[in-house]
């Protein structure tokens, strides 16, 4: 159905709203006022539990007090300090404490606003580090069909997203292969934490090298768990594969921890889970809890030292933004690490992963589910999509979910995503299934 443009609130018409099906909002508004803990109000006075922390970001619970007094001291202290040949001590603290949390040998950060220019910020210093290093030639870049890396123009042309790309596909990066993705339901439905069968699907990174010329390629970017297409839990083996042969063909391997940063796997970063170790990591979302905006490129000492020993004076990298490393970001950053580790925020994850794994498979049985995959205190849910209409069903399953059951749910296609803040308790994991169960019995 569409939706006159004159039915709705005319507050809500100037509002272009980013990913967002917009006449289908303005027609029936979902809108958040406030939130603490585990837990939204909506407009109209309702208390959401929040299934998702947030965008996959809010991972210590929402408006955490010291995290609020960090900004706030922050704010009225040193509101801006130019990041270009000048700085400020918070953003080198912040730099030294990730470097802390950061897999053994990635110890440079490189500072952005978002994921997206995280993203963009790595592909960059990955050609700029093969110039560096005597390799000018390597400019390709592999991706994987189903990743999301943000919505730059580096990002959506290594993404994998179709309607993401599509309008723009004239002016996409020119020198882009991307490996299969690793969902296959046939193999893995319903499997629990990293499905077995899989593995081999990284040797697609050898055909493009076949294809290409080693010599031709900068990186291999992937996300070592695919949260925002539907949730896809990399196959045993698989990224160690992948690992092994960026190191044989001299490829740098970039691991998008954009989502799996900060916990949500039950460790600093998936890259110590599954302890595949990248060349670079990029990271945002939970760096402030999502307080202010932040994100980063952090990459391997020889990448920072190559880059920076080949320009003997001037500035050495040209790229950067009038926020990176902004003062009340970093304020939010150290007051948000110093919080998950006086909470151990991470071995809570980890610790509670098992019983939420038990609880999402318990939705196995529930109306339409296809498939429930899992790992740390992530969950997909796969729907059996509509005939014709792909995508409507876990739609309206998460529009019950929001008006109904009082639950904040994500969904990509007809997947749910489930990805709470790391501090949900028992008893809420119980609440968010229960719920979630009733919204699926309502959606035909
Ligand atoms: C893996 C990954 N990379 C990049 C991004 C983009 O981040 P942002 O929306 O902050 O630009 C996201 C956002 O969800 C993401 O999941």
């Amino acid at each position: 159905m569409t939706t006159s443009m004159k039915s709705h609130d005319p507050a809500l018409d100037a509002l272009w709203m980013p990913f967002t099906a917009n006449k289908a909002f303005k027609a029936r508004p979902r809108l958040l006022v406030s939130a603490k803990d585990m837990h939204y109000q909506s407009d109209d006075g309702r208390q959401i539990l929040d299934g998702t922390a947030g965008l996959w970001c809010v991972n210590a619970g929402h408006c955490r007090t010291p995290i609020v007094d960090a900004i706030s001291r922050a704010a009225a202290t040193l509101d801006f300090a130019p990041g270009f040949q000048m700085g400020h001590p918070a953003s080198f603290q912040l730099a030294t404490k990730l470097k802390g949390l950061l897999p053994a040998g990635i110890d440079h950060v490189f500072f952005s606003n978002s994921g997206s220019e995280a993203v963009d910020s790595a592909l960059k210093i990955a050609l700029a580090y093969h110039i560096a290093n005597g390799q000018p030639q390597r400019t390709r870049f592999i991706g994987r069909l189903r990743g999301y890396h943000g919505v730059g123009f580096g990002g959506i042309s290594v993404g994998g997203i179709e309607p993401n790309k599509k309008p723009f596909a004239a002016q996409l990066l020119p020198q882009v292969d991307h490996l299969p993705h690793t969902h296959d339901l046939a193999h893995n439905a319903f499997a629990k934490g990293q499905p077995a069968w899989g593995a081999h699907l990284a040797d697609a990174l050898e055909q493009i090298v076949a294809a290409r010329g080693a010599e031709t390629i900068a990186a291999v970017i992937v996300e070592p768990m695919a949260g925002s297409t539907g949730v896809l839990i990399p196959p045993v083996g698989y990224l160690e594969k992948l690992r092994a042969l960026c190191d044989t063909h001299g490829i740098l391997l970039i691991f998008d921890e954009v989502i799996t940063g900060f916990g949500r796997l039950g460790t600093p970063f998936a890259a110590q889970f599954f302890n595949v170790t990248p060349d670079m990591i990029t990271l945002a979302k939970g760096v402030t809890n999502a307080a202010v905006p932040m994100g980063a490129a952090c990459v391997q000492g020889k990448i920072y030292d190559t880059v920076i020993n080949a320009t003997e004076q001037g500035v050495e990298f040209f790229h950067g933004y009038t926020y990176s490393g902004h003062p009340l970001a970093a304020a939010a950053g150290l007051a948000t690490l110093d919080l998950y580790a006086a909470e151990g925020t991470f071995a809570r994850a980890a610790s509670m992963a098992p019983l939420w794994e038990q609880a999402m498979h318990s939705l196995r049985d529930a109306r339409h589910v296809i498939d429930v995959r899992n790992l740390g205190l992530v969950a997909g849910i796969e729907l059996e999509s509509r005939a014709g209409r792909p995508g409507t069903r876990a739609y309206d399953a998460f529009v019950d979910c929001f008006f109904n059951q009082g639950v904040l749910v994500r969904t990509t296609g007809d997947i749910i995503a489930l990805s709470p803040p790391l501090i949900i308790s028992e008893a809420q994991i119980d609440e968010l299934v229960a719920k979630v169960r009733r919204a699926l019995e309502a959606t035909n």
